[in-house]
């Protein structure tokens, strides 16, 4: 669908250089990663709290790593789609430009971005509960139960935050800095109901940043962005690109 872009947001564009994008599940939707909330989310079928919480996994390694591998697993079969790639494009056009996202799954990076802040982790590292160790997605996958380490024998955890978990600290204060002073910010399928992380919009509204919404449906946090923008990141992003100014490097 034709998307039409206020000349607000277009004049933004011509001067700005401080661009941040954060981004949720719905980014991610149409690489076939499903989101958490609404029809087919996964918080339908599964209960985050018997699988994402730290209680869970003390209780029962077992059912949240079957989930944990089951979701590793489809993560390598997916690709980034033309949103996390018309993102990852925008670095040639503003070469600041940072991805602060919820999402585990690394297609950002992979889609070739190169400043991304993971507020929730990263689902292809794993570490030891007892020392520390990083434990590569082979070493988890050569081991038919829950992972043990292979260094103490303590128990190995996928590196994401789960319920109730602080946020990486220093991530976390690397983005609401960069946050803090863009010119831009553009949210991007997320249902922004998840603090802190749902909190940078308005940190960025403060802050004077331009803000837009990017999503298929109004979010708890329409009401508090410069503009919302419907449709699907697959299809806004790209066609947001060729708009942006084309500087001579
Ligand atoms: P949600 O599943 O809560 O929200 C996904 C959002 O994406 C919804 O607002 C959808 O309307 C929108 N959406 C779906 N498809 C889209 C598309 N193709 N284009 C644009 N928007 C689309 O996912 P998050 O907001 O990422 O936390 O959820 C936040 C956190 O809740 C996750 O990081 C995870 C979860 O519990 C942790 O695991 C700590
Ligand atoms: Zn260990």
């Amino acid at each position: 669908m034709l998307a039409i872009f206020s000349k607000r947001l277009l004049e933004k564009l011509e001067s700005t250089e401080r661009i941040v994008v954060f981004t949720g599940a719905g980014i991610s939707a149409e690489s076939g990663v499903p989101t958490f909330r609404g029809a087919e989310g996964l918080w339908n079928k599964f209960k985050p709290e018997e699988l994402a919480n730290f209680d869970a996994f003390l209780q029962n390694p077992e059912l949240v790593w079957e989930w944990y591998k089951y979701r590793k697993t489809v993560m390598k079969t997916v690709e980034p789609n033309p949103g996390h790639r018309a993102i990852a494009e925008m670095e040639r056009i503003f070469p600041s430009a940072i991805v602060v996202t919820q999402n585990i799954d690394n297609l950002h990076r992979r889609a070739g971005s190169s400043h991304v802040f993971e507020l929730h982790g990263n689902i292809d590292r794993n570490y030891c509960i007892d020392c520390g160790q990083p434990h590569s997605n082979d070493e988890i996958f050569a081991q038919e139960r829950a992972p043990r380490c292979l260094k103490c024998g303590g128990m190995v955890r996928p590196d994401v935050v789960w319920f109730g978990e602080m946020l990486p600290v220093d991530v976390w204060e690397e983005s609401v800095k960069a946050v803090e002073s863009a010119e831009i910010f553009l949210s991007v399928g997320t249902s922004g109901v998840v603090y802190p992380a749902a909190s940078l919009p308005s940190m960025a509204r403060r802050a004077g940043a331009f803000t837009v919404e990017i999503n298929i449906e109004p979010t708890d946090l329409s009401g508090s962005f410069s503009e919302c923008i419907p449709g699907k990141a697959g299809d806004i992003l790209p066609q947001l690109l060729p708009l942006c100014p084309q500087r001579s490097q």
